[in-house]
């Protein structure tokens, strides 16, 4: 790109560039309401702007933590608010902004990057892969009664909005132990407090008491359609940190009132409501799909960080990252170290295909039937599933 400044915005210059991100979208500027609330997720001097003569793209991001498998946690950008004016895209604006977040991630020793994709061909060629899957699903009360050894579960307890708001960053912070699970930023509560304030339908907010604290919580809205329509509890927010958590809020749920459906999306793959019913057809998948991207931005680093199987056989693993050229190069990788080497590699793959196995979402022999990664025979590729397996499904649950 010639005669462009890329350049950190100033905070009068957010509000032009949320313009320029919706319109991006197709959605119209915000309200002067919504616009103060939406002020609160940005994080100072994270948004960046593209300049010709005016404003013409930007993304931001936001500083958090990720949690990879064995329980570690790495520092991550969360990426969003990414939007190019429809007059001035396929002139590589975005590369320049994404060139752009990857030096500022470096120098802020960030060791990756995730974001929710608008659509699925964009952000491969920066390096991202999907690495977390999500579905959405609806359970319908009138069908779902609950198999006789499903958990009892402790006592659930409504909250007020207000007191909600301020108890629930700490109880969720207790709950990020599932791999791609990232913490809260104070600019993410911020947003969600704001959002559920100036709802129109009242907000619920269930917390359920374990044994010595609160080890779980759904917040939820109720919308009820005039003549006679569905009435659906929308799950906005649900996390349970253990199974009795997990049964205790959905008996909760099925016993609120004058419920004709209820609603949740982006849920964990793995996450067994069906198995909580008789009738397992009680729950309806609606939808299923890619949850969050991530881009790994020190190799090293991230592979060190997250946990391999003890039993696991060490494999040389050749990464090639075409955009960050200091994390290509060979690495053996063993339950107990990461260290670079000059062996030859059993494995080989590109830096978004990484990404997709980092958290244990895909499985390499997987990819390999994809062709996605090279392999030295099955018995390699079976080798690297238990290496770089998880023991849960990798899931993020926090949309930004
Ligand atoms: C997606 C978007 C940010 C891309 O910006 P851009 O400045 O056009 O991107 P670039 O010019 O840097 O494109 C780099 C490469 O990606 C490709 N590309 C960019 N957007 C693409 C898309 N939506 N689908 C397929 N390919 C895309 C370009 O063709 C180019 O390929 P090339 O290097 O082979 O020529 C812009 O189109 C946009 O604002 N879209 C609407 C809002 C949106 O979806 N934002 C993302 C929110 S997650």
């Amino acid at each position: 790109m010639t005669d462009h400044q890329t350049r950190v915005l100033r905070e009068d210059e957010l509000r032009a560039a949320n313009t320029l991100f919706r319109a991006a979208l197709h959605v119209k500027a915000s309200s002067d309401e919504e616009w103060e609330r939406t002020r609160g997720g940005y994080q100072p001097g994270r948004a960046l702007g593209v300049f010709d003569d005016e404003l013409i793209g930007t993304a931001r991001s936001t500083d958090s933590e990720l949690t990879v498998p064995g329980g570690g946690q790495v520092p991550l950008a969360a990426v969003t608010g990414v939007g190019v004016r429809a007059d001035r895209t396929r002139r590589g604006v975005l590369t320049e902004l994404m060139r752009t977040q990857f030096a500022d991630f470096a120098d802020r020793g960030v060791v990756a990057a995730n974001l929710f994709a608008s659509e699925g061909a964009i952000y491969g060629r920066f390096g991202y892969g999907v690495a977390t899957l999500s579905r959405s699903y609806t359970v319908t009360p009138r069908l779902a009664r609950l198999r006789p050894e499903v958990f009892a579960g402790g006592e659930v307890e409504l909250i007020g909005l207000e007191p909600g708001l301020d108890q629930l960053p700490e109880h969720y912070a207790r709950m990020t132990k599932r791999p791609g699970m990232m913490a809260r930023a104070s600019y993410w509560w911020t947003v969600l407090s704001m959002t559920l304030r100036r709802g129109e339908e009242p907000v619920t907010i269930a917390v359920h008491h374990g044994p010595h604290e609160v080890d779980g919580f759904a917040i939820y809205r109720v919308k009820r359609t005039p003549g006679g329509g569905p009435s659906v509890l929308q799950i906005e927010d649900m996390h349970a940190g253990n199974a009795d958590a997990f049964a205790g809020l959905w008996r909760f749920l099925l016993g609120v009132d004058l419920i004709d459906e209820i609603q949740a999306d982006s849920r964990p793959l793995d996450e067994p409501i069906e198995l909580l019913f008789t009738d397992p057809r009680a729950c309806r998948v609606t939808e299923s799909g890619d949850e969050t991207w991530l881009r790994l931005l020190d190799v090293p680093a991230a592979l060190a960080a997250r946990g391999h199987a003890e039993d696991g056989d060490p494999l040389v693993v050749e990464v090639a990252d075409p955009v960050l050229g200091h994390n290509s190069g060979r690495y053996l990788v063993t339950p107990d170290e990461v260290r670079r080497t000059d062996e030859q590699a059993a494995l080989r793959l590109g830096v978004d295909a990484l990404a997709m196995v980092y958290l244990g979402g895909w499985r390499p022999s997987v990819l390999a039937q994809a062709g996605r990664v090279q392999v030295a025979g099955e018995r390699t590729a079976y080798a690297a599933d238990r290496l770089f397996g998880a023991r849960t499904t990798p899931w993020c649950g926090t949309f930004f």
